[in-house]
């Protein structure tokens, strides 16, 4: 973190490498997000190189925060579910660092990080006790948060319900391939955050990823119990709590 209470955040999905400095005490974004489109076949080395135009790009030269879609621990990757599977083993604290000039460098889970910025500054903010986030989009993500603290790597988009992966059957992407109406895709959600809610009986569950945009057209028909209510950080969110784990010990 620099003095002024700025940060470099970095959002790595299947898509895009998103990136800009955020200011910590607001949680939002000080320019707009920088681009990059994600080097197909996603390899570590290729994703390094891309995170390394971003920050020259930005001209930023301090510490950088980055999210993987993957489980990680002590800076490495530990799983691939929607990424190249080269990542799987890789050291990508150290990766990044050395496509930095070796300076400092924080990573964490995608999801972990919404859930990071969605309890400091979006729509669990003033909430206590057990908060969910879940990301919808290629896959399912997820971060338990409990009053604040951070239960890294939970990874329930692979909790098996009814025979199938949860992010297999209720995904984003899936309502897209199968061409799901919303009534349809709120069926497969329900589901699944009724099996997730048996377990964790979570206070509330925030509803992320691009979809929740369109919060209103799916959230009214959810049949699940515990309330859900949609981001707010929206496409921001991994940025900002990518940024935020900088330093922080939070990353895991
Ligand atoms: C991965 C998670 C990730 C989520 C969202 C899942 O397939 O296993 O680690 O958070 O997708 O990208």
């Amino acid at each position: 973190m620099s003095a002024r209470g700025h940060a470099f955040g970095i959002d790595i999905g299947g898509s895009g490498v998103k990136g800009a400095v955020v200011d910590l005490a607001t949680g939002t974004l000080t320019h707009d997000r920088i681009k990059i489109a994600t080097p197909q076949p996603s390899t570590p080395d290729a994703v390094a190189g891309a995170v390394a135009e971003l920050v020259a790009q930005a001209q930023w030269d301090g510490p950088v925060g980055l999210t993987l879609p993957c489980v990680v621990l002590d800076g490495h990757a530990r799983t691939a579910a929607n990424v190249d599977h080269g990542w799987i083993g890789t050291d990508a604290r150290s990766l990044f660092a050395k496509a930095l000039d070796g300076r400092e460098v924080t990573v964490l889970n995608d999801a972990d990080a919404a859930g990071l910025a969605e309890d400091s500054y979006g729509a669990a903010r003033d909430l206590t006790g057990l908060t969910l986030l879940l990301t919808f989009g290629t896959g399912i993500g997820s971060a338990l948060m409990y009053n604040g603290t951070l239960v890294p790597n939970s990874e329930l988009g692979h909790l098996v319900v009814t025979g199938a992966e949860a992010e297999h059957l209720a995904a984003a992407s899936v309502k897209d391939r199968e061409e799901l109406t919303y009534p349809q895709w709120a069926e497969r959600v329900s589901t699944v955050l009724g099996h997730i809610e048996d377990l964790f009986w979570p206070s509330v569950i925030v509803a992320g990823g691009g979809i929740s945009r369109d919060h209103d057209q799916w959230i009214p028909l959810l049949t699940n119990r515990t309330p859900v209510i949609p981001a707010v950080l929206k496409n921001t969110a991994g940025i900002v709590g990518a940024a935020m784990a900088i330093d922080s010990g939070i990353a895991p």
